[in-house]
């Protein structure tokens, strides 16, 4: 994982997108009763598929307009959405923070499917729509902190992980899950031949009292849009206490295992990335202080350096997961 402070595609402040506004245009939209229809407009991995939306992204659409509002809202000021599907990391399009939005502008989400194998009563595979026609969508408003000591604030929007994983019916033995990113060179160019700088697919994975744990996010949207490819679309997972690289992208498998899976950054570096990655102001990474993170927004003169919190701030919720645990060993 690469860091640059400053960048050539940094927004400049008149393109982003302040908080207020987009609250008030939600108040606003959700009042006209529009917000399906705008967000059929506004919608930019929708906009990148063909002019008449599929059943998926009708679907997608009529989920987002009826959205809960987050129950808990942390009192934190929100990174611009213009942040947040900017400044990415995302390997399959390539490894420059910019590079994710620069090479995904083609991206096309169908076909698309997520296969559930192991340890669970019967695998199966869900298309897209199977995936979220149970699920109400809500928005979550997370803190979110990568490795390299930087952090947003974004209103994301999904389902509980736990709701996911009760219809895939685990068996007993099911101790982890495992999950997988899509490997199709054509749609992620930086998988291509030659290209590649770390081996596919991404893998991730988490104990299964922190996957079934309220916090657990499947996230389909962002700011109330449906998710842009360059954040993960069509389905990604969002784990707010552990460092960023844990939210895999873009997932077309969930594998229910009895032992700890290996993950992508573990098998690379383990001396650098464990399997836990709970953001530990206490632990640094060999590279990066993780004492203290650069909330975005952000400029080379104005850095917004604030402390790192125990999990991320979510301390109180999740502490108890780790009961017991060394974690300077198990990072
Ligand atoms: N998932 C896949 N498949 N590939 C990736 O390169 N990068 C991870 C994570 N999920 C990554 C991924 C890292 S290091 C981070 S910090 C977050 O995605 C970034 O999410 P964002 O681009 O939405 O901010």
């Amino acid at each position: 994982m690469q860091i640059k402070i400053a960048r050539l595609s940094d927004p400049k402040p008149s393109e982003i997108t302040p908080e207020s506004t987009y609250w008030n245009r939600r108040q606003w939209l959700s009042g006209l009763g529009y917000t399906g229809a705008m967000l059929a407009l506004t919608g930019s991995a929708a906009s990148a598929q063909a002019q008449s939306p599929s059943p998926w992204e009708q679907l997608l659409q009529q989920k987002l307009a009826s959205t809960a509002p987050d129950p808990d809202p942390i009192d934190e000021t929100l990174t611009p959405y213009e942040d947040v599907i900017r400044y990415n990391n995302f390997y399959e399009f390539g490894t420059g923070k910019g590079d994710p939005v620069a090479n995904s502008k083609r991206f096309k989400v169908e076909p698309w499917s997520v296969r559930i194998d192991g340890a669970v009563q019967k695998p199966f595979t869900l298309q897209l729509e199977d995936l979220i026609k149970p699920h109400a969508l809500q928005e979550r408003i997370y803190r979110f902190r990568c490795v390299e000591a930087w952090s947003m604030v974004v209103p994301w929007v999904g389902f509980p992980l736990a709701e996911l994983i009760s219809r895939c019916e685990p068996t007993a033995s099911a101790k982890y899950l495992r999950f997988e990113t899509l490997v199709d060179p054509q749609r992620f160019p930086a998988q291509g031949f030659g290209r590649s700088t770390i081996p596919w697919p991404y893998v991730e994975g988490l104990r299964m009292d922190e996957a079934q744990h309220p916090l657990s996010l499947m996230v389909v949207g962002v700011y109330g849009k449906v998710l842009p490819a360059q954040n993960g679309a069509p389905l990604r997972l969002m784990v707010p206490w552990k460092y960023g690289f844990k939210s895999i992208k873009s997932i077309v498998r969930i594998s229910f295992l009895e032992q700890q899976p290996p993950t992508t950054w573990e098998r690379l570096a383990s001396q650098e990335y464990g399997f836990y990655a709970n953001v530990n102001p206490e632990v640094d990474h060999p590279r990066w202080s993780q004492k203290r993170e650069r909330r975005l927004p952000n400029s080379l003169f104005d850095p917004n350096w604030i402390p790192t919190r125990k999990f991320n701030g979510y301390e109180n919720e999740v502490a108890h997961l780790y009961a017991g645990m060394n974690l300077r060993k198990l990072y």
